[in-house]
């Protein structure tokens, strides 16, 4: 493993044309705009037309990034692909991905750890560079997480959206003698199989062969968030020797505003450094990092050289915060 820095040079994303606001949803789930807006700040999901899968979101994501960083799918050593909902059970989605972009060299292959998986995927991509396995890696989230959804169920059904992100990494050149704090400054995993069964799915290949839908208890996933997003966190900036007003940016997985609001208390950061794209995209798992990365750079709030804190927390339970020097030394 070398100290080479791994830079995260280029961000895309993609959204299902298919906007389904509150008012809509409550045309057939027993539910409301306000009573979601004040518990979650959700106002609308994007959610996938019919034959549009996972694959299709992450292929318009991962060209957007390749086009914003300036390369090709030749150009790729590594694809990963967080996702819970991949287009079959076998083969990876990244491996259609890979097909897709034409990265014929590349290692492709998927990543499951729900709503944290971007930040484990990160984390996995970041150490391949480091050890060798190549020089770029486009580390995709991507979900169709509506094709989880029990439409019976309204305390889950109205949290979630569909959509992808991708980032592209590059392994800093060796000959670059000023990439030292640029790049992936530090990343903490954990998970806890004990709380596997506040969040879960149930079905599955080896259970009953189903699909299945999302179970949850949200007060327990929610008491465990704010908690263990806040202590990894910490984890990650005494890992870097950093302290949290170094962060220029909270970039925090999407899932509720009262669990983004609390974490933005718990950093003591102005509220004008936190990306909240929950209200537009809802809760996208995997890909809800990645797609607010992508929405902050486009609108010109984040730039090169600017310090992220990204953190996550998903069934597993499993959670994770990564920090990153975004772009690349000029
Ligand atoms: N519309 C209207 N009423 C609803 C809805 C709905 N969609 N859903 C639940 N209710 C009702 C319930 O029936 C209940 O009614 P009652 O008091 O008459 O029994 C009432 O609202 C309160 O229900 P709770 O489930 O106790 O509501 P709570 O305040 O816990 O909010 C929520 C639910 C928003 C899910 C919250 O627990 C939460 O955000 N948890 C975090 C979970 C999360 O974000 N999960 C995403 C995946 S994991 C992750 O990404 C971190």
């Amino acid at each position: 493993m070398t100290n080479q820095r791994v830079l995260m040079t280029a961000v895309g994303s993609y959204l299902p044309a298919n906007v389904v606001t509150n008012e809509a949803l409550s045309s057939f789930v027993d539910t409301d705009d306000a009573w979601i807006r004040r518990r979650t700040g959700i106002a609308q999901r994007h959610l996938v037309a019919d034959g549009e899968t996972t694959s299709d979101l992450a292929y318009h994501a991962a060209t957007k990034a390749l086009a914003n960083a300036g390369l090709a799918g030749g150009d790729i050593d590594l694809i990963i692909i967080a996702t819970t909902t991949p287009d079959n059970t076998f083969p990876s989605t990244a491996t259609k991905l890979q097909h897709m972009i034409d990265a014929k060299g590349a290692i492709a292959f998927d990543i499951q750890a729900v709503c944290a998986g971007f930040v484990y995927a990160l984390d996995v991509a970041d150490a391949m560079l480091r050890s060798g396995r190549g020089r770029r890696a486009l580390v995709v989230g991507a979900e169709s997480f509506s094709k989880l959804l029990d439409w019976e169920d309204r305390a889950t059904c109205v949290l979630f959206g569909d959509g992808a992100g991708a980032v592209v990494l590059e392994l800093a050149d060796d000959a670059g003698d000023d990439a030292g704090d640029w790049g992936i400054r530090s990343s903490v995993l954990h998970s806890d199989g004990a709380y596997r069964d506040i969040l879960y799915v149930d079905g599955g290949p080896s259970s009953n062969a189903a699909v299945g839908h999302v179970r949850m208890e949200g007060k327990e996933v929610f008491r465990h968030a704010v908690e263990k997003l806040a202590s990894v966190m910490d984890e990650a900036l005494s890992a870097a020797n950093m302290q949290a007003g170094d962060i220029d940016w909270l970039v925090p997985h999407q899932a509720n505003v009262r669990i983004i609001d609390a974490m933005q208390k718990k950093m003591d950061l102005p509220s004008d450094r936190v990306v909240r794209t929950v209200e537009q995209h809802a809760n996208t798992s995997a890909a809800s990092i990645p797609l607010a990365l992508s929405a902050a750079v486009d609108d010109g709030r984040i730039k090169n050289g600017d310090v992220l804190a990204m953190e996550a927390i998903g069934g597993g339970l499993a959670w994770g915060a990564a920090l990153v020097k975004f772009g690349r030394p000029l």
